[in-house]
């Protein structure tokens, strides 16, 4: 059975992925930043199959090379942690657009210099497609579009502005690399 690691597995659709891949027999990785945070990581380790079949590892999106060890060896992988909440003061750089953005760059790196590595799949959003100051105009949308980033800048709108990059970032190392990509780009 291939081993599939999920990054963010604290996370809600990392946390339903890795139940979803155990329940079909296979072996997880995933990462989290504290795997010695108890109330946050142990509902993973009940998970059906966990104790036998799951492995936890370390990894911050803001460290550089820090999934290294996690997707060394693996079949596929599902890029989901991200910043998700938008916080509402000047960290908005620190908190949401550098983790979205560096922390995709971070992870589709140790992809590529995985040999093993043959399918990546990452949740990106809707907002990296909808945002255009004539969206009526365009629609419907489809998989040539994307967020306008000056539209974004206009309405602060942080979280699909880094959701476009960090996709268009992740489509630029797999075609540089060769890596089969997928991106769902799911709405709430
Ligand atoms: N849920 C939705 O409706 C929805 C819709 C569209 C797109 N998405 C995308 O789907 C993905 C998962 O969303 P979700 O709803 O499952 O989010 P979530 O429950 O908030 O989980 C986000 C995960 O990212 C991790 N994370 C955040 N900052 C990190 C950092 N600096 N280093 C390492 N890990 C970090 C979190 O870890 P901690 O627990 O340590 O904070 C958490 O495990 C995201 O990429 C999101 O943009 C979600």
């Amino acid at each position: 059975m291939p081993e599939y690691c999920v990054t963010g597995g604290t996370g809600f659709i990392a946390a339903n992925l890795i139940k979803a891949l155990l329940e079909r027999g296979h072996t997880v990785r995933t990462t989290v930043r504290d795997p010695g945070d108890v109330e946050k990581v142990g509902f993973l380790r009940e998970l059906n199959g966990a104790r036998e079949r799951l492995k936890i590892f370390k990894a911050d999106l803001m460290v550089e090379g820090s999934f290294d060890e996690a997707i060394q060896g693996v079949f596929g992988v599902y890029h989901t942690a991200s910043p998700v909440l938008v916080p509402n003061d000047n960290n908005v750089k620190a908190i949401l657009i550098d983790p979205c953005i560096k922390g995709t760059l971070n992870v589709m790196k140790s992809c590529s210099k995985a040999t093993s590595v043959k399918r990546i799949v990452l949740t990106s959003s809707c907002s990296a497609i909808r945002y255009h100051y004539n969206v009526q105009q365009i629609s419907p949308l489809n998989e040539s579009h994307w967020s306008d980033l000056e539209y974004c800048k206009h309405y602060n709108l942080w979280y699909a502005y880094s959701k476009t990059i960090g996709e268009k970032e992740a489509w630029r190392i797999a075609k540089e690399n060769g890596k089969d990509l997928v991106v769902v780009n799911p709405s709430l």
